[in-house]
């Protein structure tokens, strides 16, 4: 096998093979907008519980004010130092809720699964949580297997598939 770095006839096109580096910042008042912009993308529709478009208004009351909550925790996503999507936690007590959308573009390309397992490692080692839940549509396939990637499994099955991955003890 060769050592030679892979070369791309097309450098511009992302490259599915290529691993990024994936990190999370929390989420500030600059991101207002980008955050509102991917939440409203059709893909992100189609996988929320709520699929209607969020109105400018109601997703800047509710930004602002999440940004003041303890209880909320919102992260953007970068891959390779771009702001790629966005992941939030919903803490309550020692457990959090998870989500997670990224930008269409960016979608299928490991930084999914790699955004959760460093959103796991924050949840455990600086919030203190011992147990994230999500919940995803049993027909969305990469949702489902970027969690399971990620460490969760699922315990309900069913249209809802709900799933947790616990602190290792
Ligand atoms: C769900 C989401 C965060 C997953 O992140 P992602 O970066 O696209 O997923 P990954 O590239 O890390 O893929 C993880 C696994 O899913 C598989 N996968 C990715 N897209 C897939 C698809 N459309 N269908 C089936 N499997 C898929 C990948 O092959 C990978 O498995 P592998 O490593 O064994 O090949 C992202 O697709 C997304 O933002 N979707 C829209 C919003 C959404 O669905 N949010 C979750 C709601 S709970």
């Amino acid at each position: 096998m060769s050592a030679e770095p892979r070369r791309l006839d097309r450098p511009w096109v992302l490259d599915a093979t290529v691993r990024r580096a994936v990190n999370l910042r929390p989420a500030g008042p600059a991101d207002r907008q980008q955050i509102w912009l991917w939440r409203n993308e059709p893909e992100t529709r189609a996988a929320s519980f709520n699929s209607a478009t969020i109105p400018w208004d109601a997703h800047e009351r509710w930004f602002d004010s999440a940004l003041l909550r303890d209880d909320r925790r919102i992260f953007i996503i970068e891959a390779d130092a771009v702001a790629v999507g966005t992941a939030r936690l919903d803490i309550v007590e020692r457990e959090a809720s998870v989500s997670i959308h990224l930008a269409r573009e960016w979608q299928g390309q490991g930084v999914g699964s790699s955004a959760l397992s460093r959103l796991a490692e924050l949840a455990f080692n600086d919030f203190g949580i011992d147990r994230l839940i999500a919940s995803t549509k049993s027909d969305n396939r990469a949702s489902l297997a970027a969690f399971a990637k990620a460490g969760f499994k699922a315990v309900e099955p069913g249209r809802i598939v709900r799933l947790e991955r616990w602190r290792s003890s």
